[in-house]
C-alpha cells in the first residue's frame, strides 16, 4: 500500500467478544494509525479497503482492491435475478467462477466433466452449454431441460458409490454437495483418481458461519495431497462458503 493512498477502513467485532474497546473507538484508532504513516483514510468509496475483524480470540487484517471486494459497499452486492432457462440460483456461482477465473478458456474441444450433487441440474446446464460431455451424479432428479441438452448423463446415485464403481476419466469435476468441508474435501481426494493428469476440480467449502479459518485450513491440508490449491475466494454469489480451484498433481 503506497503512502497517500486513499483506503477505506472497515472495522468490526465478529461474535461474542469481550473487548474494553467499542467498534467505534477501534475505528478512530486504526484511523489514526493510517493517517499518522500518510495515508487518506475513509470510510467507503477509495479503492483501497482496509478491513480488521475482532473475534473473540483474534484481530484479523486484510487489505484489498475495492474491485476485487464482494460488494462495492459495506453490507452486500444486490444479487441477480434469476433468467428463464437457469433451472437453479446455484448456476449464478459456476458462471461467476468462469468469470473471474476462466480455467476452461482456448481449451476445444472441452472435453468430460463430471458434477457431483447435481440436481435440479443448474451447473450441468452451464456445463452442457460450454460444450462438456457431462456426467450428473445425484440422487435427486435433473430439470427435464436439463437431460434433454446434448451429452448429458444422469447417475442417479450418491458420489461415494459412483466413485466406487467408476473406471471413466474426465477434463473437468465439479462438487456443489452440501457436506461438510473436510468431507467434501476427501471426497475429492478421493475422486482424484477419476481426473485425468492435470485436470481441473471445482468445489464449494460450505464453512456456515463458526470457525470458518480453521475448516478452511482443514480443507486445504486435506486437498494438498493430490492437488494444487490454484484460486480460493468468496464469490458474490456463495453464501456462506468459498469456491476452490484445484488442479490435479501431474
Ligand atoms: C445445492 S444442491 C446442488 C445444486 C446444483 N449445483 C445446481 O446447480 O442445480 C446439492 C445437491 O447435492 C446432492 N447431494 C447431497 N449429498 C449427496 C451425495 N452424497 N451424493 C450425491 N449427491 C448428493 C443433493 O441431492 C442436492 O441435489
Amino acid at each position: 500500500m503506497a503512502s497517500g493512498a486513499e483506503v477505506s477502513l472497515q472495522i468490526w467485532l465478529s461474535g461474542k467478544t469481550a473487548y474494553k474497546f467499542s467498534q467505534h473507538d477501534a475505528w478512530e484508532r486504526a484511523a489514526q494509525v493510517l493517517t499518522d504513516r500518510g495515508y487518506q483514510v475513509g470510510r467507503t468509496g477509495s479503492p483501497l479497503v482496509v478491513s480488521i475483524c475482532f473475534t473473540p480470540k483474534t484481530a484479523i487484517v486484510g487489505v484489498n482492491r475495492a474491485a476485487d471486494s464482494l460488494s462495492s459497499w459495506p453490507g452486500g452486492e444486490v444479487r441477480l435475478s434469476k433468467t428463464p432457462e437457469q433451472v437453479s440460483r446455484a448456476e449464478f456461482k459456476l458462471e461467476e467462477l468462469f468469470k473471474v477465473y476462466p480455467i476452461d478458456e482456448g481449451i476445444e474441444p472441452k472435453g468430460t466433466a463430471l458434477d457431483y450433487g447435481a440436481a435440479p441440474g443448474g451447473w450441468t446446464r452451464i456445463l452442457a452449454t460450454r460444450g462438456y460431455a457431462t456426467t450428473a451424479v445425484d440422487p435427486g432428479d435433473l430439470d427435464p431441460r436439463v437431460l434433454a441438452l446434448p451429452g448429458v448423463r444422469h447417475e442417479r446415485t450418491t458420489a461415494g458409490n459412483f466413485l466406487r464403481d467408476s473406471t471413466d476419466r474426465f477434463d473437468l469435476i465439479v462438487n456443489d454437495m452440501k457436506m461438510s468441508p473436510d468431507r467434501s474435501s476427501r471426497l475429492m481426494v478421493d475422486s482424484a483418481r477419476l481426473l485425468k493428469p492435470f485436470g481441473v476440480a471445482v468445489t464449494t467449502l460450505k464453512t456456515g458461519t463458526h470457525h470458518v479459518l480453521e475448516q478452511v485450513d482443514e480443507a486445504f491440508a486435506i486437498l494438498g495431497a493430490e492437488y494444487d490449491i490454484e484460486f480460493a475466494r468468496q464469490l458474490r454469489h456463495n453464501r456462506n462458503e468459498l469456491t476452490v480451484v484445484l488442479r490435479r498433481f501431474g
